[in-house]
C-alpha cells in the first residue's frame, strides 16, 4: 500500500501538507499537557475504560487538571462514563471545545459526534471489504485529530483508553513521541494473564512505551451488604509473578463492585460519593503510585 509521500499527485489537496500541520498542531498541543498515560490491555472487557474514567477523576479530586482522549474509536464508551454523552463539542479559538464532566474532567471521543446511541463507525470506502483495508490508518488519523484539534488547555494528565489489543501500539507511540506512558490492566484469571504478557512486550519491547505498572481489576467480589470480600485467587500471585516476569511494578489489585459499574452506567462520579468503599480506596491508591511514578 502506498504511504502519503507515495502519492504522485493528489489532485492538488496536498494530503501530506495536511499531515505534516496535524502533527505540528499535535506536538503544540502537547506541549501544553505534563503527562500522557495509556490505559491498555490485549485483553477486552477487563475495566479499561471504567478504571481510565476513575482514575481520571481520582486525579481531578487531587486538583490536577486532567483530559481523557477516548481513542476506542469504534467502540467508545468514555463520554457515557463521564457523563458527557450528548454533550456536543463546538469549535472555540484554537480548536474543538472538549466536554467537561462533572469533576472536572475534559473528555474528547468520537461518540461526541454520533448522532445516535446505535450509530455504527463507518469509513467512506468503495465497499466496506476495502474499509476493512484502510482502518487502521483512518483511525490512527482520527485519533491525531482528536489530540491534536482539541482544546485542552494545561492539562497535567491527558489520559488515552485504548481499544483491546496492542497492534496500534506502534503509532500510538509515533503519535505521542516521547510522551506517552502505558498502564496495563489485566483480569485475575490465568487466560487474562496470557493475553496481557504479550501486550506487555509489545508495548514495551515493540513500542518502547516506559511501563508504570501492571494493575489487576476485579480482582474480588465485594459484599455490598456485610462487607465480606471473595477472592477470585487470593495470593494474587499471578498477577504479581505477571508483573514481575516483566520487570514492571505491580501496582495493585481493584476489587469488582457493582456500584462502580451502575456509577459508569449513569456517568456518575464515583470516588466523591464512595471513595470510601474497598474499590475506592484501591482506586485511590493506584492514582498515588501513579502520581509518585509521574512525580506530580
Ligand atoms: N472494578 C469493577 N467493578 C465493577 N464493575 C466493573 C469494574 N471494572 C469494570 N467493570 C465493568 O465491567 C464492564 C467492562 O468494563 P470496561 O468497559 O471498562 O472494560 P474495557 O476493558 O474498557 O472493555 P473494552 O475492551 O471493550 O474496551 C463494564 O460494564 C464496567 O462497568
Ligand atoms: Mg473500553
Amino acid at each position: 500500500m502506498k504511504t502519503y509521500h507515495d502519492i504522485a499527485t493528489d489532485g492538488g489537496s496536498d494530503v501530506a501538507g495536511q499531515v505534516a500541520d496535524q502533527m505540528a498542531r499535535l506536538s503544540s498541543r502537547l506541549a501544553r499537557v505534563g503527562h500522557v498515560v495509556a490505559i491498555m490491555s490485549g485483553k477486552g472487557g477487563v475495566g479499561k475504560s471504567t478504571l481510565t474514567a476513575a482514575l481520571a477523576e481520582a486525579f481531578a479530586l487531587m486538583s490536577h487538571s486532567v483530559g481523557i482522549v477516548d481513542a476506542d474509536i469504534n467502540g467508545p464508551s468514555v463520554a457515557l462514563m463521564t457523563g458527557v454523552r450528548h454533550h456536543v463539542p463546538h469549535p472555540v479559538p484554537g480548536g474543538m471545545s472538549p466536554a467537561t464532566s462533572a469533576s472536572g474532567v475534559k473528555v474528547m471521543s468520537m461518540d461526541l459526534f454520533l448522532q445516535h446511541d446505535s450509530s455504527a463507525v463507518l469509513w467512506e470506502a468503495p465497499s466496506q471489504r476495502h474499509a476493512y483495508t484502510w482502518r487502521p490508518m483512518v483511525e490512527m488519523g482520527v485519533l491525531r485529530e482528536l489530540i491534536a484539534d482539541t482544546a485542552w488547555g494545561a492539562l497535567d494528565v491527558l489520559f488515552i483508553d485504548l481499544p483491546p489489543g496492542s497492534d496500534r501500539l506502534p503509532n500510538l507511540a509515533d503519535l505521542v513521541e516521547d510522551r506517552a506512558a502505558a498502564v496495563v490492566v489485566t483480569g485475575p484469571t490465568a487466560v487474562s494473564h496470557g493475553v496481557v504478557a504479550r501486550s506487555i512486550t509489545a508495548a514495551a519491547d515493540v513500542a518502547g512505551l516506559p511501563v508504570v505498572g501492571l494493575v489487576e481489576n476485579m480482582s474480588s467480589y465485594v459484599c455490598t451488604a456485610c462487607g465480606h470480600e471473595e477472592y477470585y485467587d487470593r495470593s494474587g500471585s499471578g498477577a504479581a509473578e505477571l508483573a514481575a516476569a516483566h520487570d514492571i511494578p505491580f501496582l495493585g489489585r481493584i476489587p469488582f463492585d457493582s456500584r462502580l459499574a451502575l456509577a459508569a452506567d449513569r456517568g456518575e462520579p464515583f470516588l466523591a460519593h464512595a471513595g470510601d468503599a474497598p474499590v475506592g480506596r484501591a482506586i485511590m491508591a493506584l492514582a498515588a503510585r501513579m502520581k509518585d511514578y509521574l512525580q506530580l
